[in-house]
């Protein structure tokens, strides 16, 4: 099949690999040249296990192309995918410039049938709003030709996206139209052979469905978080409340951690987004405010300890950082919580070492406005001269560093455990200062 995959980052780039590998001829369009010189050279701009070799692969085998030229790429394919940003506007609505942009520069190209699917995450009516403006520059160029818009939201996670598209777990369908819901069923196929996963439903349901998964993975996290504020006041350990609560099958294990707040370039927009879709129709979607207020709180956990324990003024002291990324495995940025604790150390005068397995050069760039920040090339680099250890993502490497080394290169043995990484016991055993989010209990017990 013959595919055209608009917006190549990371969704659009994944899709379009993975659609690739499945046999299909892909054209990704991105009006981004930069991006498209550097794919069309083989480089992969994002950092995603295993997508540069499946891109490598398929662009070899010419089943996966890359330009920047609108009129070939909606020409290329029956399937037109639209993958672009959904960046949070001013009021916290989804900004849908590029959207409509690349519905428009479809209406104003195309010369056949086309299906346009909505893979952005995207407000419930954007279908309608992306059919009425493919139909208006189809009226301006006075041409009628048929097109359907049906809504596949991508459920995608960055540091398993590649897995997550190849075996997904449900495949959302929305589309009122049956000419379309076969294409996109024959599209899906190879991706369900052990069982059917595609879920077709009305467009605006599967609008909403995105937006509702999401936030309802934001609204544990952000419950864990404030459960585990509570924990260190009354003395429990979040962690055996996370395992206890974890094993009821109805509550289930996934996204229970406490830790520095989630981030990244979906929750914090799509939560917002969502708040204010109910504010739009006077739905007080309270439940998620509150969600969205406790997890900017949460942000600021980690320095309130350090803050605790060295005091406001920060002047002449020096805080080696392990993982900027907002979550391992990948090197995106966007709303990470280090970019506050960073900054929050920084205003209060003291210095950052700091240390990322992927993500130093998207850090350095995000965090560029600073000037007391290091960015060093190892973690243990990251932590000479430094009078404590503060782990903010949790990254494999440092779930078992050697700890000895800790200790003699840190000018006092103290870490500060942002994603409860460590034993709270083992630490104290080996000497530490430990403090961890919601570790109350196992920390008092061990001092
Ligand atoms: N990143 C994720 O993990 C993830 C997961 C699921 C869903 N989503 C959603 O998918 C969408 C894309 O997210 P992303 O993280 O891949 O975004 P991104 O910012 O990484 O990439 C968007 C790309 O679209 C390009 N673009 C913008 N307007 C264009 C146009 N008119 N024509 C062609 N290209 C255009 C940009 O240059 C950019 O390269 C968002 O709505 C997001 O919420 C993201």
């Amino acid at each position: 099949m013959k595919i055209t995959v608009i917006g190549v980052g990371y969704v659009g780039l994944v899709t379009g690999a993975c659609l690739a590998e499945m046999g299909n001829h892909v054209l990704c369009l991105d009006l981004d040249a930069g991006r498209i010189e550097r794919l069309q050279q083989g480089e992969i701009p994002i950092h995603e296990p295993g997508l540069d070799k499946m891109v490598h692969r398929n662009a070899a085998a010419r089943r996966l192309q890359f330009t920047t030229d609108v009129d070939a790429a909606v020409a290329h394919g029956t399937l037109q995918f639209i993958g672009v940003g959904t960046p949070p506007d001013e009021d916290g609505s989804a900004d849908m410039q590029y959207v409509l942009k690349a519905a428009r520069n479809i209406g104003l190209a195309m010369n056949d049938y086309k299906v346009v699917v909505d893979k952005s995450t995207v407000p419930v009516g954007t279908a309608d709003r992306v059919r009425a403006t493919i139909a208006q520059a189809l009226a301006e160029r006075g041409v009628k030709l048929e097109f359907s818009v049906v809504s596949n939201p991508e459920f995608l996670k960055e540091g398993a996206a590649i897995d997550d598209f190849m075996k997904p777990d449900r495949i959302v369908i929305g589309s009122d139209d049956e000419r379309a819901t076969l294409l996109m069923r024959s599209v899906y196929m190879p991706f369900m052979r052990n069982r059917d996963k595609l879920l077709v439903m009305d467009v605006r349901s599967a609008e909403l469905t995105k937006y509702a998964a999401n936030a309802m993975l934001a609204t544990r996290i952000s419950f864990m978080n404030e459960l585990s504020l509570l924990a260190d006041r009354v003395g429990a350990d979040i962690e055996l409340v996370r395992a206890g609560i974890g094993s009821d099958p109805r509550i289930g294990t996934h996204f229970l951690y406490a830790g520095t707040g989630y981030g990244g370039s979906c929750f914090p927009k799509d939560v917002k987004a969502l708040v204010r879709a109910g504010a739009e129709h006077q739905v007080n979607l309270g439940v998620l405010a509150a969600v969205e207020a406790a997890n900017e709180h949460q942000k600021h956990v980690l320095v309130d300890r350090v803050v605790q324990r060295f005091g406001e003024d920060l002047q002449g002291r020096t805080f080696a950082l392990w993982g900027l990324a907002f979550k391992p495995n990948t090197d995106d940025m966007r709303e990470a919580p280090s970019r506050v604790i960073v900054a929050e150390l920084c205003r209060r005068g003291a210095r950052i070492r700091a240390y990322d397995p992927v993500a130093m050069a998207e850090a350095a760039r995000v965090l560029s406005h600073l000037d007391r920040v290091d960015m060093v090339d190892s973690q243990e680099a990251a932590l000479e001269g430094a009078d404590a250890l503060l782990v903010v993502t949790e990254w494999k490497e440092f779930r078992t560093p050697d700890f000895d080394h800790i200790k003699t290169t840190l000018k006092q043995p103290v870490i500060f455990d942002g994603r409860n990484v460590y034993d709270p016991a083992l630490m104290a055993a080996m000497g530490f200062e430990y403090t961890g989010i919601g570790r109350g209990a196992r920390a008092a017990r061990a001092a």
